[in-house]
């Protein structure tokens, strides 16, 4: 076809962009990361894995240390699969700083995986629709409801513009739990009452402070401790969670929350102003309600799992099974969920099709603030309080030269809902 057809000598379809941005055919797919730390780098390896003619030709990150250590093993993995020729990221293309993203969607990519803290994506998912790339994104894709607000501004766009936006909230991408929810949304155990979803697990890395380094740069390292880069663990982690109650409930997703949080063990300064702990009740305006956990605390019970109840059954998400009146437990195959997102977006590209997730991705992001709004303040807060806040946690600029904005750790009945 005559996509296929006009691929330029160097066999890229990046030039064709400007017409046609879902891409048809054969020839080299230019790949983008931003965020070359641990997720980030699986994700390049899957998005290159997903087909012989992609190719990762450049590379973004904040730290030069994170960008090198990233592309190292990212090229180490493909050599070992059999893939060095799609490793194409030379010294030119390596970009570090804040404003990294700039230089890699400068350099004519068609697709870009951005894997940064959340609190950057509305901003680079903004700057990657603009240039008519299209877009994987980690999840959560905000930090605070005018961020999601904005990558919704985005996604309106990309779909105008026939732009792919693939989340990175993998259950969805997971063949167990898409057949458990496709049995469960065609009421397989009647209608639903309720659900109770666990993240609660272990505490996740830390780095130590070094001489010399500016509290900006300490932050940004241990992001994961500072709401306004990572949303706080609900939406960091428990996000997957919320996401299968709304994906159960059809994308219908609840009216109002309330939240218990705070923090036990993780009281030391190194910890930020995170919680370690949330549970959070959301409600459906059906009157189901959702039960939610999330913690992270060292020598707890973990367990990560969607348990739901209905008229006619219960099922146990994780295990795929159901009990009542129709007994059922899946066992079709089961691929690797995080292979599976991009073998989907890619082949969706190269069939001249896209691939959009954003509705979901917007909504199960602000379900988790949602939630984090109510523990924080104590209240009841409605979804639609929730979609309107005016609370800023990310600041539009950020320079090297100058300090994080404020985050202290939110007191429940004192914490003021903005
Ligand atoms: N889908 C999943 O199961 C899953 C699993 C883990 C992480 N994640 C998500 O992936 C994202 C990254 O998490 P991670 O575990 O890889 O963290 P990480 O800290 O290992 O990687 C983040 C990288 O982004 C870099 N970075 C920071 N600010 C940046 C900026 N402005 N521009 C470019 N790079 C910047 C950091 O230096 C770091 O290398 C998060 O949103 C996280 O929630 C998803």
């Amino acid at each position: 076809m005559a996509a296929t057809a006009a691929v330029t000598t160097s066999g890229s379809l990046g030039a064709l962009r400007a017409a046609a941005p879902v891409h048809q055919g054969g020839g080299q797919l230019r790949i983008g990361i931003v965020g070359v730390g641990g997720r980030g780098s699986g994700a390049a390896v899957q998005a290159v894995s997903a087909h012989p003619e992609n190719v990762l030709v450049a590379a973004g990150d904040a730290f030069a240390d994170r960008l090198e250590n990233g592309l190292s093993g990212i090229e180490e993995t493909l050599v070992e699969g059999g893939r060095k020729a799609q490793f194409q990221v030379s010294k030119e293309r390596r970009f570090v700083g804040l404003d990294a993203i700039d230089q890699v969607l400068a350099t004519g990519v068609d697709a870009v995986l951005l894997a940064s803290p959340p609190g950057f994506r509305p901003l680079h998912i903004e700057k990657a629709v603009e240039k008519g790339v299209h877009v994987f994104a980690e999840k959560p894709v905000a930090s605070d409801a005018p961020g999601v607000r904005r990558v919704a501004a985005a996604c309106a766009l990309a779909k105008q513009k026939g732009l792919s936006i693939v989340s990175g909230l993998c259950y969805r991408y997971h063949d167990g739990r898409r057949a458990i929810v496709q049995k469960l949304q065609e009421g397989a155990i009647g209608e639903i009452l309720s659900m109770h979803g666990n993240y609660v697990t272990g505490e996740l890395w830390n780095f130590d402070r070094q001489p010399n380094q500016t509290e900006l740069e300490w932050q940004l390292r241990n992001w994961l401790y500072y709401p306004w880069l990572s949303g706080d663990l609900i939406a960091e982690q428990h996000i997957h969670t919320l996401d299968v109650m709304a994906w159960i409930k059809r994308d219908v997703y609840p009216i109002a929350a309330m939240s218990l949080g705070g923090r036990q063990t993780r009281t030391d300064p190194k910890y930020g102003t995170v919680y370690d702990h949330f549970a959070t009740v959301y409600e459906w305006e059906d009157g189901t309600r959702g039960h939610s956990y999330c913690r992270q605390q060292n020598g707890c019970w973990r367990d990560v799992n969607e348990y739901v109840a209905g008229t006619e059954g219960k099922a146990n998400v994780f295990l795929h099974q159901i009990t009542g009146k129709n007994e059922w437990r899946y066992d079709g195959k089961a691929r690797d969920m995080y292979q599976a997102e991009h073998d989907e977006m890619f082949a969706a590209l190269r069939a001249g099709k896209r691939i959009d997730n954003s509705d979901y991705m917007c909504k199960s992001t602000m379900m988790a603030l949602l939630g984090r709004m109510a523990a924080y303040t104590g209240k009841r807060i409605t979804w639609d309080e929730a979609w309107n806040s005016k609370e800023v946690l990310m600041p539009d600029q950020l320079s090297w030269d100058g300090p994080p904005p404020k985050s202290e750790v939110a007191m429940p009945g004192r914490t003021k809902f903005v």
